[in-house]
């Protein structure tokens, strides 16, 4: 059985810890791993990308390895090939799959059925991949990870449900304050507030995502009206601790879930955020590959 990334909980805090480790080593050393030479990913997008799929594609690269961008309606599976099948076929020529889908149960059977590893790059319930660069973040900022504070304001959903799982892993406290209707579910590590300023109370990052994630598009305006409040401006990044940083998964909708001063500011790291998925994600293919 290959080792999967399905929801990040596969991880113990040790591994999650070297993973870490590993994804600072290679972002200072880009081309000093080749575990992937001769190799290829392919990397399943059923919804859209920017920086996933640049980073996979770029990282697969930097590890020597060559990437294939399938999407779904190019694939068989719209006209009705089951995703074991699919899962099957792929497994007989790439050294792992990448999977972007709605539906969680939709990754995990093509998890069942595959005998490299499979990894999620994003699915309505999770969004791994976003963790690991999320926490390579923090650690640049503060230097360690335990004991940090990290508050979500807005939608609770896979992103925030990722930092939660994989935040406690890393003895990071992770606080999602939501409005109701939008509260995180199943997840248990993460303590969940109704007050954006009680969420940010002591922390040293505060982190927004959209209101409307890809498939939310019905309820797009009950969402916009129940979040209005839990905007990510300077007024509530003051009420962190001194030296608190801002962070954004991207893409940001600037004057909606966070202002342009706060997005392009001084105390934002969200653009370094979206370069370390590139060297989270080669820390996780290099373990995955090299187990399998
Ligand atoms: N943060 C993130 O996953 O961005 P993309 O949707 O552009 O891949
Ligand atoms: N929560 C967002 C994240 C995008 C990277 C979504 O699922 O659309």
């Amino acid at each position: 059985m290959p080792r999967h990334l399905l929801t990040g909980g596969e991880l113990d805090p040790a591994e999650l810890a070297a993973l870490l480790d590993r994804a600072v080593a290679l972002k200072a050393a880009p081309l000093s791993c080749d575990v992937l030479t001769g190799r290829s990913v392919a990397l399943v997008f059923e919804r859209p990308s920017t920086r996933t799929r640049l980073s996979f594609e770029a990282g697969i690269a930097e590890l020597g390895g060559h990437s294939i961008v399938l999407r779904a309606g190019e694939l068989q599976v719209s006209r009705g090939e089951s995703l074991g099948d699919t899962a099957r076929v792929l497994s007989r020529h790439v050294a792992a799959i990448g999977m972007r889908t709605g539906a969680d149960e939709d990754l995990r059977e093509l998890a069942r059925h595959a005998t490299v590893p499979v990894v999620n790059m994003l699915t309505a319930g999770h969004h791994p991949c976003q963790a690991l660069a999320d926490l390579l973040t923090l650690r640049e900022a503060f230097g360690t990870l335990e004991g940090l504070r990290l508050a979500y304001v807005g939608d609770g959903n896979n992103v925030a449900r990722s930092l939660a799982l994989l935040g406690a892993a890393a003895g990071v406290e992770v606080v999602v304050a939501s409005p109701g209707g939008f509260e995180l579910t199943d997840a248990p590590e993460a303590t969940l507030v109704r007050d954006p300023g009680e969420a940010v109370r002591g922390a040293h990052a505060v982190y927004a995502d959209v209101w409307v994630s890809m498939g939310d598009e019905a309820t797009a305006r009950e969402r916009r009206r129940a979040l209005a409040p839990y905007r990510l401006d300077d007024a509530l990044l003051d009420a962190a601790v001194e030296g608190a940083i801002a962070l954004h998964c991207l893409p940001a909708h600037p004057g909606e879930e966070i202002t342009a001063e706060v997005l392009y500011g001084a105390r934002q790291r969200i653009w370094d955020q979206a370069e370390n998925r590139r060297h989270a994600q080669k820390a996780l293919l290099e373990l995955l590959v090299e187990e399998a």
